[in-house]
């Protein structure tokens, strides 16, 4: 949980929630939340530029952008989706919500 205020609009910031590496994005006043780590190669998406219209995060490497939505990349070379969490604002805090079930999938795929 952290002020909405320390992210300005039209950006993203790494946050780390339980060990999970989240981007969380910001566009006016709304926030979203999607896996951090790029599933092309092993690179922070939060270090990218956010495609405010299209609700997109693009990947600073090799220009993949995923849906803030859906996690799904809408451009190569990025073919698999990143993992998308619950982010919502309360009284100006960002709240994260991870999904451990969904966590603990992930483990056991990787
Ligand atoms: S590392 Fe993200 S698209 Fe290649």
């Amino acid at each position: 949980m952290f002020p909405l205020d320390e992210i300005e609009p039209g950006t993203a910031r790494k946050v780390d929630v339980g060990g999970v590496q989240v981007a969380v994005v910001r566009i006016d006043d709304d926030v979203y939340a999607i896996g951090d780590t790029c599933s092309h190669a092993e690179v922070s998406l939060s270090g990218g530029e956010v495609w405010c219209e299209e609700r997109e995060l693009e990947c600073p490497k090799h220009g993949s952008t995923f849906s803030l939505t859906t996690g799904e990349p809408a451009t190569l070379p990025a073919t698999r989706p990143v993992p998308v969490y619950g982010a919502v604002v309360v009284d100006g805090q960002v709240h994260i919500t991870i999904d451990t079930d969904t966590s603990d999938a992930q483990e056991v795929a990787s």
